[in-house]
């Protein structure tokens, strides 16, 4: 049988007293949407961060694709296939939208002296047209990226983790501060790329509609441990999850 894409054993974080993620274990199959919802300070980014080699766990492993890679940084981890987006916005202001994506993927691609080597676009040029046309911001490439809308400049950064190409991205809520129609938009653009490209997904989300509409599966996070993880039936209805989470 093959390797799950994902496989998290026993991740641990503490900040002094905080325990921020306590002993946390799942699995992400290819291909699948995997949700991560909690109240606020439940781990959720925390856990994120150890997984991407942003900080380093007390304890845990993390193997991608059967290899262990618990020791990687970020940099290695997106050449191997993980892609992520951040809470805030990490889109540059000043460049373009086209030129954000080009940029993306060429921090991807190597070093600094490779870069300043290799043709400017190599290729990019078309991957980052693609990928504009399919979120629907092809209109705006040539402005920069400061100009845009708050819910345009989201899916020019949702779109900038896709330009390399990774077999799983990490999105940390990709709908705060977003109206519900763009809420819609996105939740279509990761069933549209989940298809066409097999995207594997692990989202982190408040807004519920979102998540029980979108993911396979879902885990939820409580006090740093997982509560829980199902079908969004299965959440649903999960008397724990009642009692802890919607506080029922
Ligand atoms: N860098 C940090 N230093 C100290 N405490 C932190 C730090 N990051 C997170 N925490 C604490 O860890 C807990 C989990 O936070 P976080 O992972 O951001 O939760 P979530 O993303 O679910 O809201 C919280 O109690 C938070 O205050
Ligand atoms: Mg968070």
């Amino acid at each position: 049988m093959n390797p799950p894409l994902l496989k998290v054993s026993g991740v641990s974080k503490a900040y002094g007293a905080i325990q921020a993620v306590d002993a946390v274990s799942f699995e992400v199959q290819p291909g699948e949407i995997f949700g991560v919802i909690g109240p606020n300070g439940s781990g959720k980014t925390t856990l994120f961060n150890s997984m991407l080699g942003q900080i380093s766990p007390d304890a845990g492993r993390i193997e991608l694709k059967g290899q262990d890679v618990s020791s990687l940084g970020p940099l290695e981890l997106n050449r191997r296939g993980v892609g992520r987006t951040f809470q805030t916005l990490q889109v540059f202001s000043k460049m373009t939208v086209r030129d954000n994506l080009i940029v993306a993927a060429q921090e991807h691609r190597g070093s600094l002296w490779s870069r300043m080597f290799a043709p400017t676009e190599s290729g990019l040029g078309e991957q980052a047209d693609a990928l504009l046309a399919q979120f629907h911001i092809n209109h705006v490439a040539q402005k920069k990226a400061g100009e845009l809308s708050y819910g345009q400049q989201k899916l020019v950064d949702i779109a900038m983790a896709f330009m390399s190409a990774p077999d799983l991205i990490l999105l940390d809520e990709p709908c705060a501060g977003v109206n519900p129609h763009l809420v819609e938009q996105i939740s279509k653009l990761l069933k549209d790329l989940n298809k066409s490209r097999g995207g594997s997904f692990v989202v982190i989300e408040h807004n519920m509609d979102f998540v029980m509409g979108l993911c396979h599966r879902i885990m939820v996070m409580v006090e740093g441990r997982v509560l829980c993880v199902g079908t969004p039936d299965e959440v649903r209805n999960n008397k724990d999850v009642l009692d802890a989470y919607l506080g029922n």
